[in-house]
């Protein structure tokens, strides 16, 4: 059995820089995944090879059971919007939906019906004789959206859709693509930097790094359940120890404390890091008890940051290790007031504690 979209170690090398290596993800019809990664990464690369707009010199790409490796681009039915709007500014709404169908060699008549449709996904009919400079940001976003989708593409593919638009507007497209592809059933493949938009609008997520597959979950496996240090520190913010696995779910500390970890994949190993969240801390008088399933170090303040919703609090341990609190804000007089230097204990759960390789 293989999936709708299987990608079968696709690699890209120019010259001698290989800027994707041994790339597999198998692709459920429907779903839609998310690459996300620093820049420089490898995903435009991997949306380009899938378009045919770039050869793979490594593995093969199946679509609906079809060898799709080596197929010039305009045979693969692959719709994409590019980075940034890329529209044709000197064309009409319609003419630039149209673009696609033409290149297809698809009838007159049957190219109008299909530019509606396409229109009426996303509700710009109205708008069908503007050029694109008469349509807001978001509006540009939406007919390159329309484009991509009239040609009833078997996969859509999206790289950094939102990048061009400002923060507020950027949160309002999201949630109209996703409803639009959840819709639609559109199989779709989309590509961004942002850890938000990757959380808030996909299935799954594949973790990039260096042209390689980090990790590959839904948004809440990979957030609490990252396998490396890469992983924890891309996605949201993370605390590390070092230290060493004692088994049993045991971690030592480097400076000899020992800890409590839920049982991650981490055999017993002389060198680990434990990590955990710096949102599922709390902070407690330097004194207080421990309640059972709860770890807890003696730490010092080094400063606190004022963050609206929230308070953060960057904290030394006695080996000089820094770790960060971040607290709800409960209002003024709620906050404990710890000036730098005062002595506290951070604590958080055992099962907030996560192993890592070193
Ligand atoms: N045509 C090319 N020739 C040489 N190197 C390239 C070419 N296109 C991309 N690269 C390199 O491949 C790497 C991955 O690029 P890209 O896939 O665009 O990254 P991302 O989309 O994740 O930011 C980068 O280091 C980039 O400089
Ligand atoms: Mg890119």
């Amino acid at each position: 059995m293989t999936s709708y979209l299987d990608f079968q170690g696709i690699g890209k090398r120019y010259g001698s820089f290989q800027a994707v290596s041994d790339f597999s993800l198998q692709i459920e019809e429907g779903e839609l995944v998310a690459l996300l990664g620093p820049s420089g990464c490898g995903k435009t690369t991997t949306l380009r090879m899938l378009a045919g707009f770039v050869p793979a010199t490594e593995g093969a790409i199946q679509l609906s059971g079809k060898d799709i490796t080596h197929l010039p681009s305009f045979r693969r039915n692959v719709g994409m919007v590019f980075q940034g709007y890329a529209l044709f500014p000197h064309m009409t709404v319609e003419q630039n939906v149209a673009f696609g169908l033409e290149m297809r060699k698809i009838e007159g008549a049957e190219i109008g019906r299909k530019v509606e449709k396409a229109l009426a996904r996303v509700r710009l009919n109205q708008h069908a004789k503007r050029l694109p400079r008469e349509l807001s940001g978001g509006q540009q976003q939406r007919v390159a959206l329309a484009r991509a989708m009239a040609i009833d593409p078997a996969v859509l593919l999206l790289d950094e859709p939102l990048s061009a638009l400002d923060a507020r507007l950027r949160h309002e497209v999201r949630a109209e693509i996703r409803q639009l592809q959840k819709e639609s059933g559109l199989t779709t493949l989309m590509v961004t930097h942002d850890q938000d938009e990757a959380l808030s609008m996909a299935d799954r997520l594949v973790i990039m790094n260096q042209g390689r597959i980090e990790q590959i979950g839904s948004p809440s496996e990979v957030y609490e359940r990252p396998v490396n240090r890469f992983v924890a520190e891309f996605m949201g913010k993370s605390n590390f120890l070092q230290g060493a696995v004692a088994g049993d779910g045991r971690f030592m500390t480097r400076a000899g404390e020992s800890l409590g970890a839920a049982s991650g994949a981490l055999a017993a190993a002389a060198c680990a890091l434990l990590s955990f969240r710096p949102e599922r801390t709390r902070l407690c008088a330097a004194d207080a008890t421990v309640a059972g399933g709860w770890n807890s170090l003696a730490a010092r303040v080094l400063r606190f940051s004022y963050l609206g919703p929230f308070v953060e609090y960057r904290l030394a341990l006695p080996d000089e290790t820094e770790v960060t609190a971040v607290l709800p804000n409960a209002g003024e007089g709620a906050l404990p007031e710890l000036a730098a230097g005062a002595a506290v204990s951070v604590q958080w759960q055992v099962r907030d504690s996560r192993l890592l390789p070193s």
